[in-house]
């Protein structure tokens, strides 16, 4: 495709040698506008209080080294976030304790409510280089944010990698190193990291060392559709009721 469009644009004459260039380097997508997933990151102090605004969904981790912080929402309901836990909230919510914990809010999204269990040592999907992750908070609809761990084995030498949106997160276990384009950066435990779109990156383990990370994504490739979900997909009936249905669904959007 692209030699073809390079043919058509240099057999003529009528167009510019700039307009011919753009033209080509359009016909690459190298000029495309990559999307934008609008995400901000906080950090709880500990003892105060971080209250967080109905702007999107507020997604965290509560370091396991800390005490159990207590989550209020507007309806007076109060939920304990337990230490190495991970939680969501799709709208204003009010976080109180001394547990150490980080904050990502995927701006706009509707999320649902979570609050997960002990996160584990080891994830239940294979991961690049040996490693493996889980995916602990899911889309809700495909393409919204989601949180995950990811566990590094030790002496593992991650092959360098980007990523198309931002990442955040925290060491919640273990020590490591990331190598980025502007150096090593050592890992511990408590430790936040955060990469730009695209950036260059991979995380590294010594011999009798493992790590463990939380991260988060503002976006994914991955979840369910108006047209493709678990209760839709397994609901199978006869061709004309199907039609029907289709038909309803149709006016009902009207
Ligand atoms: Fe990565």
């Amino acid at each position: 495709m692209i030699k073809d469009a390079y043919e058509k644009l240099f057999s003529s004459n009528e167009v510019s040698v700039r307009e011919k260039l753009l033209k080509l380097l359009d016909a690459t997508h190298i000029l495309a506008k990559p999307p934008h997933f609008p995400a901000q990151v906080y950090s709880h102090i500990p003892g105060e209080t971080t209250e967080l605004g109905d702007v999107g969904t507020h997604f965290g981790y509560v370091l396991k080294d800390g005490s159990t912080n207590v989550a209020k929402a507007p309806n007076g309901r109060e939920y304990p976030l337990y230490p190495n836990t991970m939680f969501s909230f799709p709208d204003a919510i009010k976080i109180a304790g001394k547990a150490r914990m980080r904050i990502f809010t995927a701006l706009g999204q509707k999320g649902l409510m979570n609050i997960t269990g002990d996160i584990g040592d080891w994830g239940r999907q294979n991961y690049i280089d040996g490693c493996t992750s889980t995916l602990h908070i899911s889309p809700v609809m495909k393409g919204d944010a989601c949180m995950n761990s990811l566990y590094f084995p030790e002496a593992v030498e991650q092959t360098q990698h980007t990523h198309p949106s931002i990442r955040a997160g925290i060491v919640s276990s273990g020590e490591g190193i990331c190598k980025t384009p502007v150096g090593d950066i050592p890992l511990q435990e408590g430790n936040s990291f955060f990469l730009p779109p695209e950036t260059w990156h991979s995380f590294h383990t010594v011999k009798g060392k493992t790590l463990g990370v939380v991260a988060f994504h503002p976006d994914s490739d991955f979840g369910p559709t108006h047209e493709d979900h678990p209760m839709l997909n397994r609901t199978h009936f006869a061709f004309l009721h199907k039609l029907k249905s289709a038909l309803r669904v149709r006016q009902a959007g009207k």
